[in-house]
């Protein structure tokens, strides 16, 4: 059985994080995966997340299943985070479930589609986090690419991707990132947003919105501006939603996938075909990352805690943005990297080449993506000149 398989690549993303573990070069620095990293260079616990675990340790009375949707008070929480009082919840057009990850919710929400449309297609942006159209194809969807990222200028190819748009069929499925593009930082603004609304309604496709960084880009309700756009403005979308990065409980497994329906009785006809869809797949989602979500999101205090917490780390990254376009320019650095600080979240293309990228990792023991996106949660004030000096050096 096993004897005709063929050794396969480390995954793009994941496989960096191993060789850098291995590096024993004590300047290392790993910009590959986006992990949020403090000054020193630590992920730790957020303090609300050890105070609601605490609660738990002290409230938990059974271990018993839940059922394939999770927890009914995570998922009307993180409904509530995501949408604000947004009219689809009022219309009870609404079903969400409890995944595993973001991940998870993207899995699910590509078998729901296939179900939905056998063959469908769903269009991602140009370029896209490395682990779209893996999950996609895997789920057995048709995965094709939009235009979004205009290389040369650093900036949106809006123009190219209202076009790609325009031409999808009203079978198909897009893929937007909510906020904080990953890998790019470039962000829709709200007139684009608009206009991406309004083209879903005239086209008819299915908006499907990765939302993996809220709170990262802007702000809670600023990130999460442009699905609320989408959802006032076509019948049917779904949400993939991510407790990871904003929570800081990425080995947890903790997302959520929101359906959005026609009317109240098409999400009851979706939450049964979604059921089922979790049932075969992994059964039922764990349980430890929605117990701490819903137990801060449910306790005020808790929710100011996190929520001051979140703007740490986003004004932390922010200021690594501007630091290193900074150190740049004083390492003697002509070639203009202005453009990082007018990007969100946590990542952005640095822009060269790959050979600029592996000679980084094997003569500075910095590790970037192949596609030069660095994480910036990663920069610190103690590593950064190191840094700046390295990607001097290989420019
Ligand atoms: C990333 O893009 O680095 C993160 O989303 C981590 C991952 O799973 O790839």
């Amino acid at each position: 059985m096993f004897s005709e398989l063929e050794p396969r690549p480390a995954d793009p993303i994941l496989g960096l994080t191993v060789k850098f573990k291995a590096d024993s070069n004590p300047q290392k620095i790993d910009l590959g995966a986006g992990i949020y990293k403090d000054d020193q260079g630590n992920t730790p616990v957020l303090e609300c997340v050890k105070a609601a675990e605490q609660l738990r340790v002290d409230r938990e009375t059974s271990k018993t299943y839940i059922n394939s949707a999770g927890s009914p008070l995570f998922n009307e929480k993180i409904t509530d985070l995501m949408l604000g009082e947004h009219r689809v919840i009022a219309d009870n057009r609404i079903r969400t479930i409890s995944t595993p990850g973001g991940t998870g919710a993207l899995r699910i929400a590509g078998e729901f589609i296939r179900t939905c449309k056998p063959g469908a297609t769903i269009w991602v942006s140009n370029p896209t986090w490395a682990n779209h159209q893996g999950v996609f194809a895997a789920a057995g969807l048709t995965v094709k690419t939009y235009p979004y990222y205009d290389y040369d200028n650093k900036c949106l190819d809006f123009d190219g991707m209202l076009a790609a748009l325009r031409q999808v069929s009203a079978d198909d499925a897009v893929l937007i990132h909510a906020c904080c593009h990953n890998p790019s930082g470039m962000d829709l603004d709200p007139q684009q947003w608009q206009q991406i609304a309004e083209l879903a309604a005239e086209v008819g496709f299915l908006p499907v919105v990765d939302m993996a960084y809220q709170g990262f880009g802007e702000g809670l309700d600023e990130d999460a501006r442009g699905l609320r756009l989408l959802a006032d403005t076509v019948d049917e979308m779904i949400i993939c939603g991510s407790c990871s990065k904003n929570f800081g409980l990425y080995r947890e497994r903790i997302g959520a996938c929101s359906i959005i329906g026609k009317s109240a009785e098409a999400a009851d006809i979706i939450y049964s075909v979604l059921l089922p869809t979790v049932r075969v797949n992994y059964s039922m989602p764990p349980a430890h990352g929605a117990a701490i979500v819903e137990t801060i999101l449910d306790s005020p205090e808790l929710t100011a805690r996190w929520h001051a917490e979140l703007k740490d780390m986003r004004d932390r990254i922010g200021g690594m943005r501007q630091l290193l376009v900074d150190k740049l320019v004083e390492k003697g650095v002509t070639r203009d990297f202005s453009f990082i600080t007018r990007q969100k979240g946590m990542f952005s293309f640095l822009g060269i080449d790959p050979e600029q990228v592996q000679r980084l990792q094997e003569e500075s023991s910095i590790y970037i993506v192949g596609s030069s996106r660095i994480s910036l949660a990663a920069i610190a004030p103690n590593n950064v000149d190191y840094l700046a000096e390295s990607i001097a050096r290989v420019l």
